[in-house]
């Protein structure tokens, strides 16, 4: 199966569980998310090779929205799955589309550091009933229908509680403050240090509002001065928590014998990534403590 390789280590987790091998393709540099005309690549190469890919997990990493028209076309061209990894998407739009409606399955997370949390589990999303059905199935231990325990399958124990799905419709009313709250982060911090040399903020790509999930930034040391880890060095100092853009899967030791298309994009962009301070809950004196520091650093 393949994924992007710069994304959190669940995606290529879960082709694991299933018993599959991850390949990892590059991702663009503009956008941080899957390169199409590599994933293309990728697949014509593994089909020339007679081991064609299963499927195609996107992520729409950081609130991005992934280039669904072309990653489409390009799956359906090869007669290749498309799953939709919008973990961190939620209320992200591109092209009118959510984040979470761009292919045959779909999936959110509710863990407590996403957009909106019900402290932990997640969602699938299918237009499909059949795949709703086997879902379902599946992630109640794969129950057979009989008066009696009767199991054909190995299932799993996948709920999402009622308690905890009652929390996440509340919290589900919070979601277009939170987007904009996010938003409004990343402009804030973007009229303030948009200027400095060497930085370059993530965007939305074409045609997308996007829920600005982190504020990302790429610092290059050359034009700066100094690099992303004294950057955040110097903000850890005030205890200001940023981090490190998510470390590529091919560099991971557990990953490290997957095969790779690609790979200096995202390896750069973990070199020189920075994911500044974002909650949704922080102040605007928040975030001027933070850009304040910031142009200490030098
Ligand atoms: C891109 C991505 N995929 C998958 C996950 C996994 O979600 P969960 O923690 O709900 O299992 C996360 C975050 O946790 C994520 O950031």
């Amino acid at each position: 199966m393949l994924t992007s390789s710069l994304t959190f280590a669940a995606t290529a987790n879960a082709i694991r569980y299933c018993g599959a091998e991850p390949v990892f393709v590059d991702v663009d540099s503009a956008t941080w998310t899957l390169d199409p005309a590599l994933v293309d690549t990728a697949l014509a190469t593994l089909r020339r090779e007679g081991n064609p890919a299963k499927a195609v997990i996107a992520v729409d990493l950081y609130g991005q929205v992934c280039d669904y028209a072309a990653l489409s076309e390009s799956c359906a061209r090869h007669e290749v799955a498309l799953v939709e990894d919008a973990a961190e998407a939620l209320g992200s739009v591109r092209d009118g589309r959510s984040a979470g409606a761009f292919a045959e399955l779909a999936v959110l997370s509710f863990n407590g550091n996403k957009i909106i949390t019900t402290a932990g589990g997640g969602m699938l999303l299918s237009d499909d009933p059949a795949h709703v059905r086997r879902a379902r199935y599946l992630a109640t231990q794969a129950r057979d229908p009989a008066p009696h325990y009767e199991h054909s399958a190995v299932g799993y124990n996948y709920r999402l509680s009622n308690l905890l799905a009652a929390v996440g419709l509340g919290q589900l009313r919070m979601l277009d403050e939170r987007v904009a709250a996010r938003r409004a982060h990343r402009e804030a911090y973007q009229a303030s240090l948009g200027d400095l040399p060497g930085w370059r903020f993530l965007t939305d790509p074409p045609g997308a509002v996007t829920n600005a999930w982190l504020t990302c930034v790429t610092i290059d040391p050359a034009a700066f001065g100094v690099d992303r880890e004294a950057v955040r060095l110097h903000l850890e100092a005030i205890d200001v928590e940023s981090r490190p853009v998510w470390k590529p899967m091919h560099l991971q030791p557990v990953f490290r014998a997957c095969r790779m298309f690609g790979g200096e994009v995202a390896a750069r962009l973990f070199r020189d990534g920075l994911c500044l301070p974002s909650g949704s809950a922080m102040t605007d004196e928040d975030r001027s403590r933070v850009v304040e520091r910031v142009k200490t650093v030098r």
